[in-house]
C-alpha cells in the first residue's frame, strides 16, 4: 500500500517525539519532581547515597537503588485493566520515600501499606504521608513498614501490590512466593502490578503460573511513557477465569 504524506509526516513527527522524549525524560522527570515536592512540601527525591540508607538486611545487594515513580503511575496502571481501588489493600513492596503510596492516598484503597528495607527511607516516607498537602485524602490508613520485603506477612484480603523494580529477581521470587501460598490457602483476589520490570517479566510470568497452578492470568501489558507495566491477577475463583 502506498504511503501517503500526511502518514510519512506524522510518522517522522512521532519519530522526533521519540527521540525528544528519550533524551530529554530525565531532566522532565527530575524537574517536575522538584515541583511536585515544592507544591506538596514532601521530600521524594532520588539520589541517595547507599551509606545513608541504614539497611539491616543481608539482601542489601540485591535491593534497586531508590527512584520515584511518576505520580501517574499508579492511577494509569489501575485505568489499564479498570480496575477500581474500592475494596482493596494497597501494598507498594520497596515503597521508598513514598511518592507512590501518596498517589495511593487520593484514591479510596481500604488501606495502604509500604514496606521498605532501609529505614532512613521509611522515616522520610512516615513523614511525607504525614505532611503532604494539597491533595485529597480519601484513604486515612496508612502504614509504612520497615521490613526486608521477604520477611513481610502478606495480609489475609484482597490487596493490590505495586512493584516498581524495587530488587532483582531471587528476591522477586521469595516475595512472589508468599503471595501465592497466602493466596492458595485463602483464596481472594490479589493483583500484581510490576513496572519498569520488564526484563525478569518471562521468569515472573513462568513462575506465578507454575505455583499457582495455571490460576495466574496476565491481565494487561502496556508501556507508561518509557517504562513498561504489567498486571497479573489471582482471582477469587473459577468465574474470573476468561
Ligand atoms: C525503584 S525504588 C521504588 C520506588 C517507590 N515504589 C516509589 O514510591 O516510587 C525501589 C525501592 O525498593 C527498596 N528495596 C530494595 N530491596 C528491598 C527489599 N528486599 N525489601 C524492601 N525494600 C527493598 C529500595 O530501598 C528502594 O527504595
Amino acid at each position: 500500500m502506498a504511503t501517503t504524506d500526511a502518514e510519512t509526516a506524522t510518522t517522522l513527527l512521532r519519530n522526533i517525539k521519540n527521540v525528544f522524549r528519550a533524551r530529554f525524560s530525565w531532566w522532565i522527570k527530575r524537574g517536575s519532581g522538584i515541583i511536585f515536592d515544592w507544591l506538596h512540601r514532601v521530600d521524594t527525591g532520588g539520589g541517595i547515597a547507599v551509606r545513608d540508607l541504614e539497611i539491616a538486611s543481608a539482601n542489601r545487594d540485591k535491593g534497586i537503588a531508590y527512584d520515584p515513580c511518576p505520580w501517574s503511575t499508579l492511577r494509569e496502571s489501575l485505568g489499564l485493566i479498570a480496575l477500581r481501588a474500592e475494596g482493596f489493600t494497597f501494598v507498594d513492596i520497596g515503597c521508598g520515600k513514598g511518592k507512590v503510596l501518596l498517589s495511593a492516598m487520593v484514591l479510596p484503597f481500604s488501606r495502604i501499606v509500604g514496606v521498605e528495607f532501609s529505614s532512613y527511607l521509611t522515616k522520610v516516607a512516615e513523614r511525607n504521608v504525614a505532611s503532604v498537602r494539597l491533595i485529597t485524602r480519601r484513604c486515612p490508613h496508612v502504614q509504612v513498614i520497615c521490613s526486608d520485603a521477604v520477611q513481610y506477612q502478606i495480609p489475609e484480603e484482597p490487596i493490590i501490590f505495586f512493584f516498581a523494580n524495587p530488587f532483582r529477581y531471587e528476591i522477586m521470587e521469595v516475595v512472589l512466593d508468599n503471595i501465592v501460598r497466602s493466596y492458595l490457602k485463602k483464596p481472594r483476589p490479589i493483583f500484581m502490578m510490576f513496572y519498569a520490570t520488564s526484563s525478569i517479566i518471562p521468569q515472573i510470568s513462568e513462575f506465578l503460573s507454575r505455583k499457582s497452578g495455571g490460576r495466574a492470568l496476565l491481565r494487561g501489558s502496556s508501556l507508561l511513557g518509557l517504562r513498561s507495566i504489567n498486571i497479573f491477577e489471582l482471582p477469587q475463583d473459577q468465574e474470573h477465569l476468561h
